[in-house]
């Protein structure tokens, strides 16, 4: 005769645990080195955008990526590659003012670093087995996170900056050729990676379609950014070193403080 199964006896509630975490390990270190990799990006950013010198390296025709595009009469002569269709513009507005707005709504819809922020700055949770200090839980469906659904088309404009950065470095080369374009030229293929690694990206090349087979060109094209996308987070930092490091150059090139390794003049 079978033996009767147990049925296993339905647990009531979750386990009362007053302590905030049982974890001993330092789960901690992930959520602080975050904050202090975006926290560092942000304040190296603002500072530089608002700074409007040491922009742009007049001799070797470098353009630091925080000031592209310059468009208004108040860039130096020679950094408005795309003309100056704008008159002088305030102190207080930056000179990048048409393209940071949407590279930050980029990033800051990015699907890694909602991840990033929410775990380590909003804490929600700050990681595995950590109780989050919100008592509510609302998701993404009302404002101001409802935003976050706008991701695909900061991606778009996001594009067409990469492009304009791309431009950037190919136009340094007027200048010769020394260290400083080896360094844009690195930045933008970082950028690349970032911006084709996006998950709208791989929508964009791969989304709606029933049948693969019958679309054998977006299929590889899908295929090559998947293989991007599964490095997404390390371009996302990789493209936050790339950039400051980037400006950080020009801006020592353009005040003479370093000059620059030529290879060709
Ligand atoms: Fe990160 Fe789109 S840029 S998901």
């Amino acid at each position: 005769m079978a033996s009767p199964v147990e049925t296993p006896t339905p647990a009531r509630s979750r386990a009362r645990i007053s302590a905030r975490t049982l974890r001993t390990d330092r789960w901690w270190i992930q959520p602080l080195f975050t904050t202090l990799g975006l926290a560092t990006f942000v304040v190296y950013a603002g500072i530089r955008s608002f700074m409007r010198s040491g922009y742009w390296a007049a001799e070797e025709h470098y353009l630091t990526p925080f000031y592209s595009p310059c468009i208004s009469d108040s860039c130096v002569p020679g950094s408005a590659h795309f003309g100056t269709p704008l008159g002088e513009l305030p102190g207080f507005i930056p000179l990048a003012f048409l393209s940071l707005p949407f590279l930050l709504g980029f990033r800051l819809t990015c699907y890694y670093y909602r991840k990033a922020y929410y775990r380590s700055i909003w804490l929600s949770p700050p990681a595995c087995g950590v109780a989050e200090p919100h008592a509510k839980y609302t998701g993404e469906t009302r404002l101001p996170l409802i935003v976050q659904n706008a991701h695909r088309y900061f991606f778009y404009v996001a594009f067409v900056i990469t492009l304009i950065n791309t431009y950037d470095a190919i136009v340094a080369f007027q200048g010769g050729f020394g260290l400083g374009n080896l360094v844009l030229l690195g930045n933008v293929v970082l950028l690349w990676c970032y911006t084709l690694s996006c998950h709208s990206c791989r929508h964009v090349t791969g989304g709606r379609l029933k049948h693969f087979s019958r679309n054998p060109v977006r299929y590889r094209i899908w295929t090559q950014v998947s293989r991007l996308n599964t490095r997404h987070m390390q371009f996302a930092w990789l493209t936050l070193a790339s950039l400051m490091i980037t400006d950080l150059y020009v801006w020592l090139v353009s005040t003479n403080t370093i000059s620059d390794l030529r290879f060709i003049n």
